[in-house]
């Protein structure tokens, strides 16, 4: 399936993830920028220490991640938001943002624009978000974006081995 390779949303852009040199250098600037902030729920922020090993992690994921964009701003790369998992079913979506681009509002717009991609283009029936049990802020983006709780994963991931509950939300397609 093809995807719009840019699309505007008025003060952030989505940018299909290629995997150059360029951005791997603008995604380890925001990473190093950012490496506290992200760190505290996503571990893979560990393997991005060096622009060669940013490039083929994000070489990887650009193979398996579908429908994947780095959210920039004013042409610096923000965040980053994409479907990780997905099947013709169900598509699971994860999303990070540096933290100086966050309580604007922009990943509730990104992650409305992805589910609604996610239903009315790919054509999925659930849309899926696992979260950390203390993750407030991407839990209100979550529920700002009418997704609903399905339940508590018990010590679902492995957070620096340190095993950790996840809420699983779901949002459907039939929902509203
Ligand atoms: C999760 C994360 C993306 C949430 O960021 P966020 O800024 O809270 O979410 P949004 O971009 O949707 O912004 C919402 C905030 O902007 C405010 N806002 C301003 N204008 C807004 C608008 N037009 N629409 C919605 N919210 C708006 C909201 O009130 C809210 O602030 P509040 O939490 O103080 O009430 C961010 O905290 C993050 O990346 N954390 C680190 C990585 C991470 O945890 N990723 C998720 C893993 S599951």
């Amino acid at each position: 399936m093809k995807f719009e390779k840019y699309i505007d949303c008025g003060d952030f852009t989505l940018e299909k993830i290629t995997p150059d040199k360029q951005n791997a250098q603008k995604l380890l600037d925001v990473i190093n920028d950012n490496r506290a902030f992200l760190s505290k729920y996503l571990e893979w922020v560990d393997r991005y220490t060096t622009i060669e090993k940013t490039l083929t992690n994000i070489e990887k994921s650009y193979s398996v991640d579908i429908c994947s964009y780095f959210i920039k701003v004013d042409g610096k790369i923000a965040g980053k938001i994409g479907f990780v998992d997905i099947d013709e079913n169900m598509g699971e979506i994860s999303y990070w943002l540096g933290q100086k681009y966050t309580k604007h509002g922009i990943m509730t717009r990104a992650l409305n624009l992805m589910t609604d991609i996610g239903f009315n283009k790919i054509g999925l029936n659930r849309i899926q978000l696992t979260l950390d049990i203390d993750n407030t802020s991407s839990e209100a983006v979550a529920k700002r974006c009418g997704f609903r709780l399905d339940g508590i994963l018990r010590k679902y991931f492995l957070l620096r081995s340190i095993p950790r509950d996840m809420k699983m939300f779901s949002k459907l397609k039939t929902d509203n």
